[in-house]
């Protein structure tokens, strides 16, 4: 057995619908994997007054379609204990940590511990400073942290939040989760660019005329209205899950397949993209929301009268833009993103649009473009040219593709399943470092400063497209156009 499998498991919100949905199958999922085994015990907190033996039935609840019996799933659960928890009372800490301490013994986990934060974020910096001033934190045995997000709001609050949990651990103890870092297709990066040569090679401003990057959700902000008011698609999408992808996508290669030579060459990135003035922000960065529309029939309301929006709401449920990372091997491509609910359908695409070649055939030929599809459908596709079959000698598309359904048939992990893997395995590559979230955030805060004083319009953009004109727009000024235009079905 591998000591990783040897803890003890604290999860703040444990109540919650992330516990619910992600977390206990992902662990579930862990233990039929053998990589939990019988040394590990999870500790669930919140503030409602659960029993061990209810808590236990909403394990058995979230898990009951992954487990192979009843007996197994309850053998499972019966590792969970519970325990009611005001995040301010430092009494709630002291009893947490009898039980800590009575589980370790008892399962024999060698003091290794996880925390896994996953509540509201205001509540962080209270819990980290009490597990260390109540002796929860006492240095023996591992003592990692998982951070969900968001991790701040700004600049400022994420470093202040930044600062109370290093308080108490470590950045190497600290696991700031993004989850689309545990998606495969986006690990399959690693292997695309640095284990093709075909693809190494042509991989920088010689051969790329820029990427684009596209997260599109068919969903609205459903039951997040609160929240997502406040947030809107830039703090939401772009500042944590589009920069990311970005960084694998414009890093240099890693001198070796290691968390710190791939860390190294990721926050590289972040510190390499480029500040813009204030005129061309204004230009690079377009923001747009919802109004009602129609898809296959079904109406969808707007924006505005989504439960718990503010009426009056300028805050943005679509953001596009253009990044530039000035490195050696990037400088001046522009990295395309847009993100936005309720668009045509949802998808995450990378289009990878390579330079035009000059022709020798009297006829134009199509760049060639290299897809990365990442969700729902998974896979790679390389367009490349041909000759069209005939007499006469005419160009002609012709595409390599390359589809898996890892995913669907459950033969890949889930992402939390794999993230919580790799804590476990004191693996941070799949997390975002803190020197590589403070770097997005200076840039973020300055679109987020031009946008609340609203000094470029907010775009309206009926739902079911993909998104306003002012994104196609932004395109065609770098002589660019977006590759991915799926069909609007009214
Ligand atoms: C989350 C955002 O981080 O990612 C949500 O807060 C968004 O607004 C979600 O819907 C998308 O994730 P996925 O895995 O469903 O593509």
């Amino acid at each position: 057995m591998n000591m990783s499998s040897k803890v003890i498991v604290t999860i703040f919100g444990a109540s919650g619908d992330l516990a619910h949905r992600k977390l206990y199958p992902s662990l579930f999922r862990l233990y039929k994997t053998g990589n939990l085994s019988e040394h590990f015990a999870v500790i669930g907190t919140a503030r409602r007054p659960w029993s061990k033996e209810y808590f236990e039935s909403v394990v058995v609840e979230s898990i009951s379609d992954l487990a192979n019996s009843p007996e197994q799933a309850q053998e499972f659960a019966s590792h969970f204990y519970y325990q009611s928890h005001d995040v301010n009372d430092t009494e709630h800490y002291i009893k947490l940590r009898e039980l800590q301490n009575q589980l370790n013994d008892t399962y024999q986990a060698e003091h290794n511990k996880l925390f896994f934060l996953s509540m509201a974020p205001q509540f962080f910096g209270t819990i980290a400073k009490h597990l260390k001033s109540e002796g929860i934190v006492d240095g023996k045995g591992f003592e990692r942290l998982i951070v969900e997000k968001p991790f701040g709001t700004d600049l400022e609050t994420a470093s202040q939040l930044n600062k109370e949990l290093e308080e108490t651990f470590e950045e190497e103890q600290i696991f700031r989760i993004d989850h689309y870092l545990g998606k495969e297709m986006i690990q399959s990066i690693f292997a695309l660019r640095f284990a093709n040569l075909i693809f190494e090679n042509v991989w920088n401003r010689d051969y790329i005329d820029n990427v684009q990057i596209t997260f599109a959700e068919r969903l609205g902000v459903e039951e997040r209205g609160g929240y997502y008011d406040e947030s809107g698609a830039l703090r939401d999408m772009v500042q944590n899950h589009t920069l990311q992808l970005l960084s694998l996508l414009a890093m240099d290669k890693p001198a070796s397949f290691t968390k710190e030579d791939i860390r190294k060459e990721k926050v590289k990135v972040f510190e390499q993209l480029v500040n813009p003035s204030d005129e061309e922000l204004k230009k690079q960065f377009i923001r747009g929301q919802y109004r009602s529309g129609k898809i296959q029939g079904k109406k969808d309301i707007s924006y505005r009268s989504e439960p718990n929006v503010n009426p009056e709401s300028m805050t943005e449920t679509f953001a596009s833009g253009a990044f530039f990372v000035d490195s050696d091997r990037f400088r001046g491509v522009p990295f395309f993103f847009r993100t936005g609910k309720r668009l045509t359908k949802k998808g995450t695409h990378v289009n990878v649009v390579f330079k035009q070649m000059d022709s020798i055939f009297g006829q134009e030929i199509a760049p060639n473009v290299l897809t990365i599809y990442i969700q729902p459908n998974e896979g790679f596709s390389l367009s490349v040219n041909g000759k069209e079959v005939g007499e006469q000698f005419q160009i002609a598309p012709i595409s390599f593709d390359y589809e898996t359904d890892a995913t669907a048939t459950g033969a890949s992990p889930e992402p939390y399943e794999k993230l919580i893997y790799d804590v476990l395995n004191n693996d941070s590559t799949n997390f975002s470092h803190w020197n590589e979230v403070k770097a997005s955030w200076s840039l973020i805060d300055r679109i987020e400063h031009m946008w609340s004083e609203n000094q470029v319009p907010l775009h309206e953009y009926k739902s079911g497209t993909m998104g306003p004109q002012a994104s196609f727009d932004l395109l065609k000024d770098y002589n660019a156009e977006w590759v991915w235009q799926p069909a609007i079905e009214e």
